[in-house]
């Protein structure tokens, strides 16, 4: 059993989903692998996150989607795998060692799986670089996973950039299952539980979204733009 189960509060239901459904198939373990074998940290989304991540991006079906903070490719491949045949996938990476794992690795694993989609990595921080794409949205998806102290500024960024019908994710929103307590946090904490909740707070206040958190083990921000 990973240790970002799912259903934490009752480990026997997420080793029965795992086993199920084997979330991490023979390409997403490459990436992991070789990832971590690139000295990479281990924190790309987990199992049932990337599952999660590949379900509704087939739902969605996006043309255009982007993805902010791209590790080593790992949920990069899940949101591959939905898109819409042609279509672009634009993903932000602040660091040069990670860009280059995940350009050498998804690239790969696209051309293995025959996904014909545009894959581009931006390198540098993503708030400086977003804008360099803001002329071909609108977008259908948004995915974050970087900075969690810019989450806010992202999920302002989807807000504007996104189409009628879009949706924007996040992870890791449950802030380590602290979110809730983040009026009683100081210093760094406060910074990330803190961003992490306004950024729930953003997508729950905004009229031009419906949202929900998926209660996985580390959390799963789901907004559409309604109107
Ligand atoms: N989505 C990935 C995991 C991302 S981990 C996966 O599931 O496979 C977070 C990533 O965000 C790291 O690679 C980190 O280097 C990157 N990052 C941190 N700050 C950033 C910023 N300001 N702009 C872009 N990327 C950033
Ligand atoms: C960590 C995990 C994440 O999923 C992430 O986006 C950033 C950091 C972590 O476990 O430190
Ligand atoms: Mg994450």
């Amino acid at each position: 059993m990973s240790q970002k189960n799912f259903a934490q509060c009752t480990p026997g239901i997420g080793e029965y989903v795992e086993t199920l459904f084997q979330p991490v198939d023979a390409a997403l373990a490459k990436i992991r692998d070789q990832s971590l074998k690139e000295g990479l940290p281990a924190i790309q989304v987990g199992p049932m996150d990337g599952r999660h991540l590949e379900v509704l991006t087939r739902l969605i079906r996006p043309t255009r989607a982007v993805e902010i903070g791209t590790l080593g490719g790992y949920s990069g491949l899940c949101l591959a795998r939905g898109l819409q045949p042609g279509g672009s996938l634009h993903s932000f990476e602040k660091n040069e060692k990670h860009a280059k794992v995940a350009e050498e690795h998804l690239r790969s694993a696209l051309e293995a799986e025959k996904l014909d989609v545009k894959f581009q990595i931006h390198v540098g921080p993503a708030l400086e670089n977003l804008a360099k794409i803001e002329a071909e949205g609108p977008f259908d998806l948004v995915f974050i996973d970087a900075d969690k102290p810019s989450y806010p500024a992202y999920f302002q960024w989807a807000a504007k950039h996104l189409r009628i019908g879009g949706v924007v994710i996040g992870d890791n929103t449950f802030a380590w299952g602290e979110v809730h307590r983040a009026a009683e946090k100081s210093g760094n904490d406060k910074l990330m539980v803190g961003s992490l909740d306004e950024f729930n707070r953003q997508l729950a206040a905004h009229p031009s979204f419906r949202g929900t958190i998926l209660p996985t083990a580390e959390g799963l921000t789901v907004g559409v733009k309604i109107r």
